[in-house]
């Protein structure tokens, strides 16, 4: 059953009018760019799933990039304002579990700040329940707040609960659910918006 998302479906608007941005940075951008490449060059055909869309930048971009995109968020809110800001795409009901998602013929995930807002032991069951539904050669884009302390620990996230991991305790996450690592990025808060460290991080499901 898709969680239930008050924080975010009130926040919705104030969310699409203080982010009219797709990337925050040029880095991100320069991520989904490195992870669409791998998924199109993984001969799996063009469909991607995007782990709680929020308001639909990202998967409105890959669409533009030439994938189909299954975008999905638990958010009511969240999901009106991606279909105000992109009437010709479509965003369902589901989470992080992908319930509603054939993973069969999918080339990739991308879960962008949405796995943070999910308890540690869930990250780590979605993982390994992805990877025994992917095909061999999906790759899996993941982001979030990060830490420099070892392992992973809960933050004041405004909206929802939500946890920051060490970028080798979200790798390890990852390698151990059967996926295996491909890149990882690091970077650090400038000025204003951003608090924590961030991390990027591609894998690969290959069997
Ligand atoms: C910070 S926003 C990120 C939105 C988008 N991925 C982006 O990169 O702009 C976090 C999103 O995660 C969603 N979310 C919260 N809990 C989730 C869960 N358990 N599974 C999947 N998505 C979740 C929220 O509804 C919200 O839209």
């Amino acid at each position: 059953m898709t969680a239930e998302q008050l924080g975010y479906d009130k926040m919705a608007q104030t969310y699409a009018d203080l982010i009219p941005d797709t990337f925050g940075s040029p880095l991100e951008q320069a991520a989904v760019d490195a992870f669409a490449s791998e998924a199109r060059g993984s001969d799996l055909g063009s469909t991607i799933v995007d782990v709680g869309c929020g308001i639909g930048h990202v998967a409105a971009y890959l669409t533009d990039t030439g994938f189909t995109v299954l975008a999905v968020d638990p958010s009511t809110g969240m999901r009106e304002q991606a279909e105000l800001a992109h009437p010709d795409l479509e965003f369902s009901a589901d989470d992080a579990s992908l319930s509603t998602v054939d993973l069969s013929a999918v080339a990739g995930v991308v879960a962008r700040y949405s796995l943070i807002h999910v308890p540690p032991i869930g990250v780590r069951e979605a993982l390994a329940d992805w990877a025994s539904r992917l095909p061999s050669g999906a790759c899996v884009l993941l982001a979030g707040q990060s830490s420099d302390e070892p392992g992973v620990a809960e933050f004041d996230h405004a909206v929802a609960p939500a946890w920051r991991w060490h970028p080798d305790s979200i790798a390890e996450a990852v390698t151990d659910a059967g996926f295996t690592e491909l890149w990882r990025t690091v970077s650090r808060p400038a000025e204003g918006f951003h608090r924590f460290p961030e991390f990027h991080l591609c894998a690969k499901r290959l069997r």
